[in-house]
């Protein structure tokens, strides 16, 4: 067993494969401490699986990964993911209480809850049903809204309050009100924290302070806004193909 010296994540020249697809294929790069990496790059070039590579929901078939030193298969896996909180794009909550999905990992956490999900904006829809944090929670959350389940999520990861933030933004279009609490929850949970932030919006991927770009299971390019802005490239188009269809300027 190796030991963590700190929250620095460094994939080493990793590849992965689902059998003889490889979906990853040589990946090198640094997530420092308290930086905010935003991921970004075309349908089904792996950013997920990059960062699920990160709590061991798979291995690497070649490379290595660590954290604060030490290779993450070396450390007990419960140490890791004491470490992050994840949200992927699809929400998994249970059929069991609102304040029970939100304090899930946090047994008893009563009046911390109702703060986490007040910073997550869900205070005011939990509220509105007479049995408030008490409502149930439906088969696969059907009486809550796309937008609700994710701020639920968020709740949640503001109560675990972990260094690490692996964010898989939804793809799918919010409302104008719903984006904008989902927005303002994400800034409540990603103050002070080492944050990777698989982005499809343009106001997620302006925080960033570290952009990588994959397409076709490489990392392309890397580097700041301004940085990847300036060249020809991926980010380029991608920024520019967003602006057109949000109407969007933005500063170079
Ligand atoms: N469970 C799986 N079994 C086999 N192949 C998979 C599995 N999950 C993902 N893949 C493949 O791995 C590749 C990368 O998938 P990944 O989900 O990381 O893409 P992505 O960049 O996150 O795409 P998106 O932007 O659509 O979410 C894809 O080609 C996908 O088909
Ligand atoms: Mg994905």
């Amino acid at each position: 067993m190796q030991k963590m010296n700190s929250n620095e994540i460094v994939f080493d020249d990793i590849c992965f494969s689902y059998g003889k697809n490889e979906v990853l294929h040589h990946v090198s790069t640094t997530i420092k401490l308290l930086s905010f990496t935003a991921i970004i790059g075309p349908s089904g070039t792996g950013k997920t699986i990059l960062c699920q590579l990160i709590p061991r929901f798979w291995d690497v078939s070649g490379g290595r990964i660590s954290m604060g030193g030490a290779d993450i298969r070396h450390v007990p896996t419960e140490d890791v993911m004491q470490k992050i909180s994840m949200m992927f794009q699809k929400v998994y909550l249970f059929e069991d209480s609102i304040a029970n999905n939100i304090r899930f990992g946090k047994p008893g956490a009563t009046f911390e809850a109702v703060r986490a999900a007040k910073a997550a904006q869900c205070d005011e829809f939990i509220m509105s049903p007479p049995n408030g944090y008490e409502t149930l929670v439906e088969e696969g959350g059907s009486n809550l809204s796309g937008g609700e389940k994710q701020r639920i999520s968020i709740a949640r990861a503001i109560l675990k309050d972990s260094p690490i933030i692996i964010l898989d933004e939804a793809t799918s279009a919010l409302d104008a009100e719903n984006e904008h609490q989902i927005l303002k929850a994400v800034d409540g949970l990603t103050r002070n924290k080492t944050v990777i932030m698989i982005a499809h919006r343009i106001e997620s991927i302006r925080k960033a302070d570290h952009i990588i770009a994959i397409e076709n299971d490489k990392i392309v390019q890397e580097g700041t806004h301004e940085q990847l802005l300036s060249k020809k490239g991926l980010y380029a188009d991608f920024i520019h193909t967003r602006q057109e269809a949000g109407g969007w300027k933005l500063k170079t």
